[in-house]
């Protein structure tokens, strides 16, 4: 039975220090050649560990809230307050990478072959926490024509799996998202009026587009096709039948989250909307970490190829544009009109989404 009293406990013990500070283990002392910055190198991965450790606590917490059937005010503010701290500790991971660039290539040369095929490629908690958040097998850049497992330890790679049996966070949100409620209610769809407020308006902004002598007959035209996309893509969104590549997440998914986005000055969706903000915010700074982590690469080992057998620069290079995961949400912003188009909302649903203080009737 766990005591009630709680056992005394110095720093030290508390911490572990005896095992953290005792796991630099540094190759180059073990051969007889000591490199100095052998021990920033294993101490900025360390720390990287812990910190993805941490991510991963919070996407625990995240991924255990958005699993209720219904998720009251306090889970939303929970899972708003575990992706503001995620994405805090993101920043900080890009950057530590200027720490690590007071290393030059040639102090990294003097342990790099001690590296033998060790790389971040093998990070179990990294391939986590992409997948937990919604980066998908089928959207993973293969490095070498084999996908990431098989860098993995077969007990590593089991783990990975599972995660990738689960639903992951985007998921949940397209789960979430397809039950919002006010998104039709009543008389009132939302789909349909502002289907033809946005249409109506990238109509417009294709035929300013056209006019615009600013920009050369080719110039004018690129652009136009690249509106008239959009608009296909944002047809598609309402019809069933219509499957567009460009959206991950389903349409009754994407069509709330379009409401939430637009409608987000309204009190219920100030938290719904907050989360949508610092999604987007914790996609770009994994971004900037991929595109960070990619030009020191190229800084340390130039074209040369990676540890872990990669092309190195260039993979990760690529990974940064192609491995987003929330890009749905950016994507939104194809569509969004000024407040002033926007479709006036039902007075049932304005009273649904607000706040209302009721004063006791007088005795
Ligand atoms: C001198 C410093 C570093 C160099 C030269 C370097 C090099 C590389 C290279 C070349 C790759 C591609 C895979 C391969 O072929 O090995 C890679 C992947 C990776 N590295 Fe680093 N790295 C460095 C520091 C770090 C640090 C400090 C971290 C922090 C954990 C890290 C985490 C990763 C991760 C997670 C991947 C996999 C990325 C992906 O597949 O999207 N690296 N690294």
């Amino acid at each position: 039975m766990a005591s009630p009293h709680p056992t005394e406990i110095g720093y030290a013990d508390y911490l572990r220090l005896d095992q953290v500070l005792n796991a630099q283990d540094l190759q180059s002392a073990k051969v007889g050649r000591e490199a100095h910055d052998e021990m920033l190198f294993i101490i900025i991965h360390q720390t990287y560990e812990l910190w993805f450790k941490q991510i991963l606590h919070e996407i625990d917490r995240i991924q255990a809230n958005f699993a209720h059937e219904t998720i009251d005010d306090w889970r939303m503010g929970q899972i708003l307050h575990s992706a503001l701290r995620v994405n805090e500790i993101l920043k900080l991971l890009v950057r530590q990478i200027d720490v690590l660039e007071t290393m030059t290539p040639q102090d990294f040369l003097e342990f790099r072959d001690l590296l033998t095929s060790g790389s971040g490629f093998q990070s179990l908690q990294f391939r986590l926490v992409e997948t937990r958040l919604g980066l998908s097998p089928e959207h993973r850049l293969l490095y070498d024509g084999t996908g990431v497992h098989s860098r993995l330890k077969a007990e590593e790679s089991a783990l990975l799996t599972e995660a990738e049996n689960r639903p992951s966070l985007v998921e949940q949100l397209d789960t979430w998202l397809s039950r919002t409620p006010f998104v039709k209610a009543g008389s009132f769809a939302f789909s349909e009026a502002y289907r033809k407020a946005v249409l109506d308006f990238l109509t417009k902004d294709i035929q300013t587009l056209r006019s615009n002598q600013g920009l050369n007959a080719d110039q004018r035209e690129a652009e136009a096709l690249a509106l008239e996309k959009a608009k296909t893509s944002f047809k598609a969104l309402f019809d069933p039948e219509a499957h567009s590549d460009a959206w991950r997440m389903s349409p009754q998914a994407v069509q709330a989250a379009l409401f939430i986005t637009v409608y987000s000055d309204r009190p219920v969706l100030h938290v719904p909307s907050r989360i949508f903000q610092t999604l987007m915010d914790i996609d770009e700074t994994m971004t900037l970490w991929r595109y960070r982590h990619a030009l020191m690469v190229q800084r340390m080992i130039g074209v040369k190829i990676g540890t872990g057998g990669s092309s190195g620069h260039d993979y990760l290079r690529q990974t940064a544009e192609k491995h987003r995961i929330f890009s749905d949400l950016f994507h939104l912003s194809t569509y969004l009109i000024p407040r002033s188009a926007l479709p006036a909302l039902p007075a049932d649903v304005e009273r649904m989404m607000g706040y209302v203080y009721a004063e006791e009737p007088a005795e």
